[in-house]
């Protein structure tokens, strides 16, 4: 297969992109510092750009360079930026960067990659969402609102491009141990539930991709959580969540 990640310099889609690569696919991807991957995944033949998910015509250039006019298969766009305004206050440079990554930089990168599968009638788009995009209520955070647009743009997308042969895939994680999440809880997820390992991630997000869920939610026991939680009253689940998020904030 031909598979290219926007997001592959770190975390979820460096571990996708290094799960490809050792099952003998070519395997492209993006970030705006590819100097983040090490050596070894290069010489393994991992194609990699550098460019920002925002500008549609640098994604479209680096898709029609890595694809070289053949067939792109698989898609995932992994690239996101999270910014927690309820913590640390709003900021408009955060929000804004929030929605051109997580809501704009999937929308190019579906859209440059469906350029090169339309053609052959098939491919695969992804979407690396959020388990937290389950939980529809007003104190949401821009983070978890952008989120939340992306499995619906995949709904859209999907129902879209069935007749070009197209799946698309909205993956729903909860918490993953990675760099950047631990850089966003100083270096400490003894509070995160149902913590998973990259490898644990890339297991289930790779199996959902092999079998064309449409949408996939996990680990299970958070998808129960979560699923609780979004049939509650909004103004219950406000409270809930406002409670919680006192909790951890007295935690730090
Ligand atoms: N870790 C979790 O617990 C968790 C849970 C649910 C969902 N997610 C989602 O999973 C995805 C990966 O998260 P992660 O934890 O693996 O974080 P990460 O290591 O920070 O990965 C984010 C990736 O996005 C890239 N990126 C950010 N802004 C970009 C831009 N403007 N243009 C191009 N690339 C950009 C980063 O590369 P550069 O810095 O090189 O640009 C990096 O490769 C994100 O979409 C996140 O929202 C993560």
């Amino acid at each position: 297969m031909n598979v290219f990640i926007t997001g592959g310099t770190s975390g979820i889609g460096l571990a996708l992109a290094e799960y490809y690569i050792n099952n003998g696919h070519k395997v492209g991807v993006c970030g705006r510092d590819i100097s983040k991957i090490n050596a070894a995944l290069i010489e393994a033949q991992l194609q990699a750009y550098q460019l920002d998910v925002y500008t549609k015509t640098d994604l479209q250039s680096a898709l029609n360079n890595f694809c070289q006019g053949e067939h792109l298969d698989l898609l995932i766009a992994s690239a996101g930026h999270y910014y927690n305004e309820l913590s640390n206050g709003p900021d408009y440079e955060e929000c804004t960067n929030m929605l051109k990554v997580n809501m704009i930089g999937m929308i190019n990168a579906f859209e440059a990659a469906r350029a090169c599968m339309h053609r052959n009638k098939k491919g695969h788009l992804v979407s690396i969402a959020s388990v937290s995009s389950l939980l529809d209520y007003p104190k949401a955070t821009v983070y978890t609102k952008s989120k939340r647009a992306n499995v619906q743009m995949c709904d859209a997308y999907r129902t879209a491009l069935a007749p070009f042969g197209i799946w698309v895939t909205a993956v729903m994680p909860g918490y993953v141990d990675t760099l950047k999440l631990r850089s966003l809880n100083n270096n400490d997820l003894s509070k995160k539930m149902f913590l998973l390992s990259c490898h644990e991630a890339v297991a289930i997000i790779t199996n959902a991709i092999e079998k064309k869920k449409d949408v996939i939610i996990f680990p299970p026991k958070m998808k129960y959580l979560m699923t609780f939680l979004s049939v509650l009253p909004k103004w219950l689940l406000s409270l809930i969540m406002s409670k919680q998020k006192q909790h951890a904030c007295r935690q730090q």
